[in-house]
């Protein structure tokens, strides 16, 4: 069974949409083996509890610095022997420990269709600016912050009248939505580098 761990910071409802989607569906030979949690307060940390999945808080605090974090995550991580590592919502940025040791099996969900937005506060950032579209990106991770190629995007048009709210919700919808599709390609064994163009993933979605 392919085997996914989940890191992730606050709400967790990317981790649910995974949960229900992925995790409990029997159609999908994949199982969510560890939730990483940056803080021992979200309500992430209940929703993996609720669905008996093994759950481990690593805080910076505890650690000091992020290389000595991201040792302690990489550590429980080896434990579980992941396929894949997604970060739903992991609002920290991750080192070379981590990436390196898992090596283009760490992937980010962001909220905008990057290059555009990166970094904290992407939905307000787009609103802010005027523009009339934003959207969710899920993409490799890399060193540099919502730096790796994108794997998937979906626009999201910004719609006069938009507040803060309504738009939140639309492209929460959207990244729910998109990362389940993406994990769930992951697991069937339809995601790879492009051998000709480094930075290109490829994705073969037929019969997907
Ligand atoms: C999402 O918008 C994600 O893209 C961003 O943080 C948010 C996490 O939401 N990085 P949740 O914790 O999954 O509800």
């Amino acid at each position: 069974m392919y085997r996914i761990a989940v890191m992730v910071s606050g709400n967790g409802s990317n981790l649910q949409a995974l949960i229900d989607n992925v995790h409990r569906n029997a159609t999908v030979d994949a199982e969510i083996a560890l939730v990483i949690c940056s803080t021992g307060e979200a309500p992430a940390i209940e929703r993996a509890q609720q669905a008996d999945i093994r759950t481990e808080v690593v805080t910076m605090q505890a650690h000091g610095d992020r290389d000595s974090r991201d040792r302690e995550v990489v550590r429980l991580l080896r434990l579980v022997h992941p396929d894949l590592v997604v970060m739903a919502g992991w609002m920290s940025i991750v080192t070379p420990v981590l990436l390196d040791a898992f090596p283009d099996q760490v992937i980010n969900l962001h909220p905008s269709l990057l290059p555009a937005f990166p970094g904290m506060d992407s939905i307000a950032a787009a609103l802010d600016w005027g523009s009339h579209v934003t959207g969710v990106t899920v993409h490799v991770a890399e060193e540099a912050v919502d730096g790796g190629p994108p794997i998937l995007q979906e626009p999201v048009p910004i719609l006069p009248g938009d507040t803060l709210e309504t738009l939140s919700e639309r492209v929460h919808g959207v990244e729910h939505r998109l990362l389940t599709r993406c994990v769930t390609l992951y697991a069937e064994g339809r995601v790879r580098r492009d051998p000709t163009r480094v930075r290109r993933m490829l994705v073969d979605e037929a019969g997907a």
